[in-house]
């Protein structure tokens, strides 16, 4: 096989990368990446850099092209303008954005299979209609497969994590199988003009997980609900607690609760009071902490 050298081998618009990826993590609440906190997980504008920067080759590994130094300097500038396009949240699902690296990335694909045309399993391995396909082994909460087949390649993730395949099958195995269906809910179906719309890419699926998800949500809260209710902040609470001041009056949400096992006091002077006790299989009560 003959090696090219690829972008990524060479140079990155570092700045540009680092700034987006900074930013990403302030702004995408809500988007299937939150599903489940990963804590190792890569920002996806620099997964679907870097993923680009691997599969474009570099201008100086075509010299019949990019004959001088200052000549493949502007095309890999050129290169650096679509990656700059590519890292920036709002354009993470701009088809143009994407449709421009995909071009690239088939390119340099197109390239590599005709240098490589004499090879034994050519056939096989340099197919310029298809790309190679990507997996990634370890990949956790899967920003490296999910920004792959967001550039157009198919797309395989594992992990030895049972959660983590869960995300990766949520992300990038499921989506694209309901992908331009409409949703499946009621509420949905007895709307005509939701079933009039166009549903691209996985938009019905996210209609449906929506409505189930705030079903599970309202089942949940009838169930058990009342085991988790609000905290009313009293002037009291406000007293050992001054930055809750300005809640008095209100009912706020609990954000963690301790659970422990309690007895009656042993102690005769606080008979009725009930204090946490470890080991004993006892009355289950609870504690609070507030916002
Ligand atoms: C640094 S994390 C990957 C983070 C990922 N790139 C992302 O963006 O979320 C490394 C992953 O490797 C997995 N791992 C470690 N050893 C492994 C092994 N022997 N086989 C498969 N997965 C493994 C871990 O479970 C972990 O999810």
């Amino acid at each position: 096989m003959t090696p090219k050298k690829k972008l990524i081998e060479v140079a990155l618009p570092l700045e540009a990368i680092n700034v987006a990826s900074a930013r990403e993590k302030s702004i995408r609440h809500g988007h299937p990446s939150t599903l489940h906190l990963w804590w190792a997980r890569r920002p996806l504008a620099a997964a679907r850099a870097v993923i680009f920067a691997q599969m474009v080759d570099d201008p100086s590994a075509h010299p019949d092209i990019f004959k001088t130094e200052k000549a493949q300097e502007k095309e890999r500038q050129r290169l650096f303008r679509i990656i700059e396009d590519l890292v920036k949240w709002e354009n993470t699902t701009n088809e143009t954005v994407l449709q421009q690296a995909r071009d690239e990335i088939w390119q340099s694909w197109r390239y590599t299979c005709a240098e490589n045309a004499d090879h034994p399993r050519a056939k096989e391995l340099f197919d310029r209609y298809k790309l190679p396909a990507f997996h990634d082994p370890f990949a956790g909460g899967g920003a490296l497969p999910l920004e792959a087949q967001r550039l157009g390649l198919e797309s395989y993730a594992s992990d030895l994590n049972p959660v983590a395949v869960l995300i990766n099958k949520a992300m990038i195995e499921i989506p694209p199988k309901f992908s331009g269906q409409p949703p499946v809910n009621p509420e949905a179906q007895h709307q005509k003009s939701q079933m009039d719309k166009s549903w691209q890419g996985a938009r019905g699926l996210a209609e449906d997980v929506r409505y189930y998800g705030q079903w599970i949500h309202d089942e949940a809260e009838n169930r058990v609900g009342d085991l988790y209710p609000k905290v009313e902040i009293t002037v009291e609470t406000a007293k050992e607690r001054p930055d809750l001041k300005k809640y008095v009056g209100q009912k706020l949400k609990v954000i963690a609760w301790l659970w422990a096992r309690t007895v009656k006091s042993p102690n005769p002077a606080f008979a009725e009071v009930d204090v946490p006790l470890r080991n004993v299989s006892m009355t289950l009560r609870h504690r609070c902490t507030l916002i």
